[in-house]
């Protein structure tokens, strides 16, 4: 990614607005009172942006948006943001006022006079999050953007909790340029490479081997990486931050590199999208960097499987049965329905060596659930009516579309196999329920569990709340909000 804008707070002081370059945002309320900081750009701009807060066009903005008056008099600047705001107490309308600005705010040094705005940081974190972008492999990587200030009226409470919302802004980061690496940067052992690397925050980073995972038993998951020159891996993140002897609460993601489909081969067009198939493994490795960046009071591991779904000679066929390493036969239907093959055994390793909580699980599953839900929500499949709760209260704090979907003995009877404990798929018919109810066999008894149909959020063609159009790092905030209100306490 481009080096993120460096973001600090200030005292509101008028002096300095007439000379500042670059932008200078303010926010108004509904009642299109001005507060100090606006007071003094409205007399400097002679007048202009009383007359704009007056005018038909401000009164029809929603809460959160933004618009420039270009080009202001008496100021250095090149243009006045005025941002519309409502609740002043609202997360996602802090956030979104913070996006507003930053998709004004072009490259020069941005100024925020946010006086006496009640999340300062959260209007920070919004601008932070829509200021990302991945230029790594291009060789005009554009200008670097300019400092931002905001001026605020307790500047040291501001940095304060902002120091909490930049290590969310980091996991999102983490989440995206892992997303939005290319398979033949982002391999296996490049992946399992970067996330051994946050060793460095103090997280616990082991890497098992093809030959340990034999050793374990792990034949669904290795089945899918047969195909492909890059090794297959398990990566285990540990972050002990809460107490010794509490159980931790499990993130497991699914990390294909690449999907081809293997030799049920997918269509060629739009297969390079599946570069972001690792996505349920990202947002699993963004969040355990948050994690550690804000020394979480939580236990917690991530455990990732990381594969890549090749066709060659050596790959699974369609009608094969491989042993999982809970013991149960799959027969393999459709070597393009891998990644439940890769959750089944890393689900159950999980359980097996740590003894979680409760384990939630992310992954670009099915394309079904894009039919279902679009881009806008995340499906979610849950066993555990108090945990999916809980998530889905977060999510909606954090402006995360997610949605509850159902699940039933009927569907878990389409995965009957004649020749094998279960196939991998079932018909079209609910095609992203079943994928859930396949990883269900894999929950042991009493074991909260969710899993996270990432496949139309991950990553996604046209701006959102917080992203640029690409990977959105969905699932990074909520989950850390989850945990940071019922694990943490
Ligand atoms: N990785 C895909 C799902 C996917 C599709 C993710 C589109 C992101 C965007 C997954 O491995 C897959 O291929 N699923 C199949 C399942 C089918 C064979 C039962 C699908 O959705 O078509
Ligand atoms: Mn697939
Ligand atoms: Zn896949």
């Amino acid at each position: 990614m481009t080096t993120p804008a460096r973001i600090t707070f200030a005292e509101v002081d008028i002096d300095p607005i007439a000379q500042t370059a670059g932008k200078v945002a303010v926010l108004v309320g509904a009642d299109g009172k001005l507060d100090k900081g606006a007071r003094r750009v409205n007399a400097l701009m002679r007048k202009a942006l009383e007359r704009f807060v007056q005018s038909e066009r401000f009164a029809k903005m929603k809460a959160g948006d933004a618009v420039e008056l270009a080009f202001p008099a008496n100021m250095a600047a090149d243009g006045v943001i005025v941002a519309k705001t409502q609740n002043r107490s609202d997360v996602d309308e802090a956030r979104k006022t913070g996006v507003s600005i930053a998709k004004l705010r072009g490259t020069g040094p941005l100024l925020v006079i946010a006086g006496t705005a009640v999340r300062p940081s959260d209007i920070a974190l919004g601008i932070a999050l829509r200021g990302y972008s991945f230029t790594d492999h291009k060789k005009d990587k554009g200008d670097a953007v300019g400092d931002v200030t905001l001026m605020v009226s307790k500047p040291e409470d501001a940095s304060a909790d902002y120091v909490a919302k930049a290590a969310v802004a980091q996991g999102v980061f983490f989440t995206r340029d892992l997303v939005s690496e290319p398979a033949n940067v982002l391999t296996t052992t490049e992946f399992a490479n970067r996330l051994v690397a946050l060793q460095d925050l103090g997280l616990k980073v082991e890497v098992l081997e093809e030959e340990e995972l034999e050793k374990l038993g792990m034949g669904s998951l290795l089945c899918v990486g047969l195909g492909s020159a890059s090794p297959s891996k398990v990566v285990v993140m540990q972050w002990e931050g809460g107490n010794k002897d509490d159980a931790p609460l499990a993130l497991v993601g699914k990390g294909v590199v690449f999907d081809t489909g293997g030799i049920s081969l997918k269509p060629a067009g739009g297969m390079e999208d599946m570069t972001m198939d690792m996505g349920g493994a990202g947002v699993v490795a963004g969040v355990m960097k948050t994690l550690a960046l804000r020394k979480a009071n939580a236990n917690v591991v991530g455990l990732v499987g990381i594969v890549e779904n090749m066709p060659s000679d050596r790959a699974t066929r369609p009608g094969d049965v491989v042993t999982s390493m809970k013991g149960d036969t799959i027969e393999v239907i459709n070597t393009d329905a891998e990644g439940r093959l890769v959750l089944a055994d890393v689900l159950w390793y999980a359980q097996e060596r740590f003894k979680p909580t409760g384990v939630i699980n992310l992954a670009t599953l099915t394309g079904a659930i894009i039919v279902g839900l679009g881009h806008e929500n995340a499906g979610v499949f849950s066993n555990d009516d108090t945990l999916c709760n809980a998530f889905l209260k977060s999510a909606v704090a954090e402006g995360e579309g997610a949605w509850r979907m159902p699940m039933g003995q009927a569907y878990d009877d389409m995965l009957k196999s004649q020749v094998a404990d279960m196939k991998n798929v079932g018909t079209r018919a609910a095609g992203s329920i079943t994928a859930a109810q396949f990883i269900k066999r894999f929950i042991q008894d009493g074991m909260p569990w969710i899993h996270l149909d990432i496949a139309g959020t991950a990553s996604i063609k046209e701006d959102s709340a917080y992203a640029p159009k690409g990977a959105t790092g969905w699932g990074v905030m909520s989950l850390n909000r989850l945990i940071a209100d019922t694990v943490e306490t």
